[in-house]
């Protein structure tokens, strides 16, 4: 095992009508910014019952954020935060709302340049707003995390950026605000969790058990209720362990003192970027690519993979049978796991390619995944399915 530290200062209030316990959490803030995304909250009565804990705050709201969240407008959030003194920043949605939130709170106190410099720059995050979220859709860990994903329009990019600060203060988990969520985004959660395990665990052995077990069961239970929570929206079980294995499947936990690897992500981010694709489905497009090219190196994770979590007998341990598994299962989630199911030939993403190489980044849990292996993947993700 290697060396770590483990810090995750998040207070996770989880379950039906916990929502009642908002105000409490924001003693001492008096101006507090709402964000929001395009009014799905208006529509399945989270905002009221948001509101009504807020009934003695001065509250600003900020709708608008959307999927994939822009710089273009979060922007717009951080001047009206300088100008009002937001005093803490509430996050009602999804990865999304969460993200550009962490976003908005770390430029309203930076003052050193453009603050899009924070994202493509990575310059260190030392301050922020307090902020807190209620979550609405599982998928990304925002709710548990201290990292972030933004866009920006104008120059077709998308960077992760993190910091310390960023963790926010406490989250509410309420399954039954997830009940409203259209069939294709809880797909998109199921694969988004599933693929964030897969980061953290299917790399190469340490002799870490306490991990891989983790990991292991998180895996398995969205085997389990992923599909069943697509088929039935308000069995309160269903959605609360599916609720439950997004959070711990990105809060640092799984990750303790194992190599990750992190490459299907920033392939991922590309594919969103250039073409708009949800999260979940770019990692549903990237990941059986990339474990076919990078079988060699993840042979002994891979076996231990098939077996535990697919149990899978000695004889069909074979990393094409396991990696088809993997997509299939992704594909019976409804997701479609070609690019050119999507309309994209892989002339379209050689932009891609070339990004990767002018970056120089090498990726994965070897870092070898070079731009030469970057189109390898991307051209292996375009043959169709069959
Ligand atoms: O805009 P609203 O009205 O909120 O509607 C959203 C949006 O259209 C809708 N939705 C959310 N909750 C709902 C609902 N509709 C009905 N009922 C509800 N209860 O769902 C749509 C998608 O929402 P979004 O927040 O974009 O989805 P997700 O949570 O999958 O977030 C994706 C973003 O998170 C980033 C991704 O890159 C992407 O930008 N990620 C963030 C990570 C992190 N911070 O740790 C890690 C992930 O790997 C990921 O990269
Ligand atoms: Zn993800």
């Amino acid at each position: 095992m290697n060396n770590f530290e483990f810090f995750n200062p998040v207070k996770i209030i989880f379950g039906n009508g916990q929502i009642a316990k908002l105000n409490d959490e924001l003693k001492g803030f008096q101006t507090i910014m709402v964000t929001y995304g395009s009014g799905s909250i208006k529509r399945n009565g989270v905002y009221e019952k948001v509101m009504a804990q807020l009934h003695d705050k001065m509250v600003i709201e900020f709708g608008g954020i959307e999927p994939n969240p822009k710089y273009e407008t979060l922007i717009k959030a951080v001047e009206v935060g300088r100008e009002r003194g937001v005093e803490f920043i509430l996050a009602v949605g999804g990865g999304s709302v969460i993200d550009g939130t962490k976003f908005i709170a770390a430029a309203i106190p930076f003052h050193d340049g453009e603050p899009w410099n924070i994202v493509s720059k990575g310059i260190k995050v030392e301050e922020s707003i307090p902020m807190g979220t209620v979550l609405t859709l599982p998928a990304t860990g925002s709710e548990m995390n201290s990292g972030a994903v933004i866009s920006r329009a104008a120059t077709q990019e998308k960077y992760a950026f993190g910091s310390p600060v960023l963790f926010p203060k406490f989250s509410i988990l309420d399954p039954t605000f997830t009940y409203s969520l259209p069939s294709n985004q809880v797909a998109n959660g199921v694969v988004d969790a599933f693929a964030h395990i897969l980061e953290q665990y299917l790399t190469y052995p340490t002799n870490s058990p306490i991990q891989d077990r983790f990991s292991e069961s998180i895996l398995k239970t969205l085997i389990d209720v992923g599909p069943k929570t697509i088929a039935q929206s308000d069995d309160y079980d269903l959605r609360a362990n599916f609720m439950w294995s997004c959070t711990m499947a990105l809060n640092g936990l799984i990750s303790t003192g194992v190599p990750t690897d992190w490459a299907t992500h920033m392939i991922g981010h590309e594919l969103t970027a250039f073409f708009g694709l949800d999260h979940g489905v770019t990692l549903a497009i990237i990941y059986p690519a990339l474990l076919s090219e990078m079988a060699e190196d993840k042979r002994a994770k891979l076996m231990q993979y098939g077996s535990r979590v697919w149990g899978l007998a000695d004889n069909e341990l074979v990393p094409a049978n396991i990696i088809r598994i993997t997509e299939d299962f992704f594909r019976s989630l409804g997701i479609k796991t070609r690019l050119s199911e999507h309309g994209i030939g892989f002339n379209n993403v050689k932009p891609i390619v070339e990004r990767f190489a002018s970056r120089g980044w090498r990726l994965g849990e070897n870092r070898n995944i070079a731009s030469d292996m970057v189109e390898r993947i991307l051209k292996r993700a375009s043959e169709p399915y069959s």
